[in-house]
């Protein structure tokens, strides 16, 4: 192509920003259109982010289709959007990049992949941890046979409500309207920890179970708990939470354990949380601390590590009696590691492979192409099923399409419908208390 890739993004609310900064500079691609329901978010947004007046607006998606400028679709809305707008995008000719998670159901899913085949386009789910660079190093190490075969990968998140830090100059990071379809059944299955971010989860235990070569160990059933938290006294969450992966081999398996802590005083440019990844194999151990917060930032103190990765395995022969083949500990925290980079990876990823005609290696961890955002897909609509039955078995294989919209009229029935544009979970909010049910 002798342009740039022209890009255009649907959905100019809270990820939005972070999506434009794979594209400063990037030398092949850049962003031409932007699309909101809501006009005066979108010229906000165009200002606040510093993209030119020549970037034009849309209301509509259709619009924004019949721009020929418009190479490719970024879909940045709530997931109950995606498939009609990434039909559309597709239909019209435009590659899609689609947010995580990309659909509510299989079939919805099925159809967005279908329209982009139909029509010849690329279809790829924007998932941006695999592309966290302690994570993508943790996956050469993992493809290198570093530490054997990988036999379990953990995840520990932190949470908190209240944390220092600053997101879009502010240090209110959740606006009201995002928080609200967040909570809803129709939208996210009212469960903004397992469906929305375990999407996040799913795929780095998918992926390093079964996504490295050498790795192949799908995850075949999940077990998902959790003790409903309310915050801010008026939104119930699906906090703290508990999930196990399992493959068909029993000892070969994912766990992911997240709790939401009132006071943890949490450093985070982001979202007010942060994750410890752990991955043990047949003959050593992986740790990479600190992913979308600060938490790990600055520790030098000999706890649990600044942010990187750690490992640990076997050298056999190199060690002296008592632990003759004993392991050794070696780290890498060379790579940046605010969690922004990886969607500056990740966005420059694809712009590379569709600016080379070409696309992603099939033995490449990172990507996540259709038939691995399927896969993931699956894994979060088990969690959902397994959720509903009080943490049961739930295996993939009987998965044919969505759990279904549980119809419950405690759906966020406190929160005020009315948010004004601009209205943010405040730290006052949060003061007036996190109750635990
Ligand atoms: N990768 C990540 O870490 C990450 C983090 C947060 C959100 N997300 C995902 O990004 C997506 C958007 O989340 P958000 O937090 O930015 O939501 P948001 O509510 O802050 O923003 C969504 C925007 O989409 C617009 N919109 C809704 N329907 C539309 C339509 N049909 N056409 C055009 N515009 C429309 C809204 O007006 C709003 O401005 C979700 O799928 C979410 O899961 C991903």
């Amino acid at each position: 192509m002798s342009r740039k890739i022209g890009v255009g993004l649907v959905g100019t609310g809270n990820i939005a920003y972070l999506h434009t900064l794979g594209y400063h500079d990037c030398p092949e691609a850049e962003i031409v259109a932007l699309c909101d329901l809501n006009q005066k978010r979108a010229e906000s947004f165009r200002e606040e982010t510093g993209l030119p007046g020549t970037v034009e607006i849309y209301d509509e998606i259709g619009k924004l289709c019949s721009d020929n400028k418009v190479d490719l679709v970024e879909i940045l809305t709530p997931h109950a959007s995606h498939e009609v707008l990434a039909v559309a995008a597709a239909e019209a000719g435009k590659h899609v990049s689609v947010q995580k998670p990309p659909a509510m159901t299989l079939s919805s899913y099925d159809r967005m992949v279908k329209a982009a085949r139909k029509a010849g386009v690329r279809f790829r789910v924007f998932e941006n941890f695999r592309y966290h660079p302690p994570y993508a190093r943790a996956f050469e190490l993992v493809r290198d046979g570093t530490i054997g075969h990988v036999e379990s990968v953990n995840i520990r998140m932190f949470e908190t409500f209240k944390c220092a830090g600053d997101y879009r100059g502010s240090k209110l990071r959740f606006p009201l309207h995002t928080l609200m379809w967040k909570t809803k059944e129709s939208q996210n299955y009212k469960a903004p920890t397992l469906f929305d971010d375990g999407y996040h989860k799913h795929s780095i235990v998918q992926g390093f179970l079964g996504d490295v070569p050498g790795n192949e160990e799908q995850v075949t059933a999940v077990r998902a708990w959790c003790g409903w938290q309310k915050i801010a006294k008026m939104v119930k969450i699906d906090s703290p939470a508990v999930v196990i992966y399992e493959t068909a081999k029993r000892n070969r398996y994912g766990t992911w354990n997240v709790n939401m802590v009132e006071n943890l005083p949490m450093h985070s440019n982001y979202f007010t949380c942060d994750e410890s990844l752990e991955i043990t194999g047949s003959d050593g151990i992986i740790i990479a601390p600190g992913c979308t917060g600060n938490l790990f930032v600055g520790c030098e103190c000999g706890g649990p590590g600044k942010p990187g990765v750690y490992w640990f395995s076997r050298e056999k022969g190199k060690h002296d009696p008592p632990f003759p083949g004993a392991g050794s500990w070696k780290a890498d925290t060379s790579m940046p590691t605010d969690w922004s980079q990886s969607f500056i990876e990740c966005t420059r990823h694809l712009a590379a492979v569709l600016a080379r005609d070409e696309w992603f290696d099939e033995h490449d961890p990172r990507p996540i192409p259709a038939d691995r955002g399927r896969q993931i897909l699956k894994i979060n609509i088990a969690v959902i099923q397994s959720l509903r039955t009080d943490g049961a078995k739930s295996s993939l294989a009987a998965i044919k399409d969505g759990p279904g919209i549980d119809e419950n009229p405690e759906d966020s029935k406190d929160l005020n419908p009315a948010s004004e544009e601009g209205d943010f979970i405040d730290e006052d909010d949060m003061d007036r208390g996190i109750n635990k049910e």
